[in-house]
């Protein structure tokens, strides 16, 4: 299990209220609702929303659960139904009764409980509650409800999803138990996770850098449909002009982007620098950071150099577990692809639609149709410089982010 790391400078004392909107104007426990207060200039568009003003609007679209209703769900939290442990807290399967009183088949759902010894779970709720309340795209997983209780205990807070039947990208790629997922299988689920992605960057009206692409967070259902989840490091992006937002790195190691670590400079393509990481996992079947190789192989992104994407050696690093059953042009391609994600500069790295454009390419080859002259040529990977179309300066204009039903 991938450690997170935080570096926390904002020592903003928690407020009393336990409502993710917290019921007044001021918005004040809310990460991102604070604009004014944000490193960047000036807003893009007048009319632009921030997701808590978003939120707001769509207010009561979340159901809210009681301790008990969760309680009883879980069996008081039984070991034996803990689904998952991340940095953040633990993840139980649960079982949910009709609200109605009616015969109807409960709902199986996930609950996570965060951990609530620091500040920092109670802000990681908050955002989730707001950017999963507003946004909707079904490579994101769905939140049908919260639970928030500050009792004389210490504060409960509880996040209610929509069950993931074959848990997270990263129980299937790297656990040896379970079979191994097949080449065409796991190209869909980068090219939903990218899809799901690219409307975080380039789908709303405002941008939103998800700050933890990683292949736990890359949920299943049951017919392995990508979802993304872990909105509570999300945060909006720079408005204006701006290239970045800066802020305190956090995030999982082994998938952070070099300037992000070292100058706290946040932009969409820090995203981008992540999603190649897990490219890379996805070829190869290992992790990011393995102390359980020898030390000139723990480091994933240090050791496929020894075998670029054209060479005659490259097949090498592909996950034997795959039994060379792939298309090895494909492989090289999303490799190719890789590469432009993990370039040092940010600007050079390709943007999330380009990103879908390259794999869709990739799907097509390996299922045996020659790859169409569309709108991305080779070339665009190894001289990304040559792009004129920079999603980072040049956001496309969208219509209002989709409502809810
Ligand atoms: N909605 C869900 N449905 C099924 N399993 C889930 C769901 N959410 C999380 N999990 C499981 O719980 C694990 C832990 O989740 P999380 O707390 O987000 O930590 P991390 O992402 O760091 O592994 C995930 O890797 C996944 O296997
Ligand atoms: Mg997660």
């Amino acid at each position: 299990m991938m450690r997170c790391f935080h570096i926390f400078k904002d020592k903003s004392k928690r407020t009393g209220k336990s409502a993710p909107e917290l019921g007044n104007n001021t918005g004040n426990s809310a990460p991102n609702s604070n604009r004014a207060a944000k490193s960047t200039g000036s807003l893009s568009s007048p009319t632009a929303r921030s997701i808590p003003e978003m939120y707001r609007e769509r207010e009561g679209s979340l159901r809210v659960f009681s301790l008990m209703e969760l309680r009883e769900a879980t069996n008081n939290f039984n070991r034996l139904l803990k689904i998952g442990e991340g940095g953040f807290g633990s993840v139980y399967k649960g079982s949910i009764k009709p609200a109605d009183g009616s015969e109807a088949p409960p709902t199986i759902v996930a609950i996570k409980k965060l951990n609530t010894q620091g500040l920092q779970g109670h802000k990681q709720w908050v955002a989730e509650v707001q950017f999963l309340g507003v946004l909707d795209h079904p490579n994101l997983v769905k939140l049908l409800g919260y639970c928030s209780v500050d009792g004389e205990r210490g504060i409960q807070r509880l996040l209610i999803y929509e069950y993931m039947h074959n848990k997270s990208l990263e129980d299937h790629i790297f656990n040896k138990s379970v079979p191994s997922i097949p080449w065409i299988k796991r190209l869909h689920i980068i090219l939903g996770a990218a899809q799901g992605m690219t409307y975080l960057h380039e789908g709303l009206e405002v941008q939103v850098i998800y700050r933890d692409f990683k292949s736990s967070n890359v949920l299943l259902d049951k017919d392995f449909n990508p979802k993304l989840s872990d909105f509570g490091l999300a945060r909006e992006g720079p408005t204006g002009n701006q290239t970045h937002v800066s802020t305190a790195p956090v995030g999982t190691r082994g998938y952070a982007a070099p300037e992000y670590v070292e100058t706290g400079h946040l932009s969409v393509k820090s995203d981008i620098w992540s999603f190649g990481v897990v490219l890379y996992e996805l070829l190869t079947g290992r992790r990011t950071l393995d102390r359980n190789l020898p030390s000139s192989e723990q480091k994933l992104l240090g050791w496929v150099k020894q075998f670029p994407a054209d060479s005659k050696r490259f097949n090498m690093i592909m996950d034997p577990r795959l039994q060379n059953q792939y298309s090895l042009s494909a492989a090289r391609r999303i490799a190719k692809l890789a590469d432009s994600c993990l370039i040092k500069n940010p600007k050079d790295r390709p943007a999330m639609s380009e990103v879908v454009e390259i794999l869709k390419q990739a799907l097509e080859e390996s299922q045996g149709n020659s790859p169409s002259s569309r709108s991305t040529t080779p070339g665009v990977l190894t001289k990304p410089s040559r792009r004129t179309n920079d999603a980072s300066t040049s956001r496309p204009v969208l219509p209002t982010a989709k409502a809810r039903g």
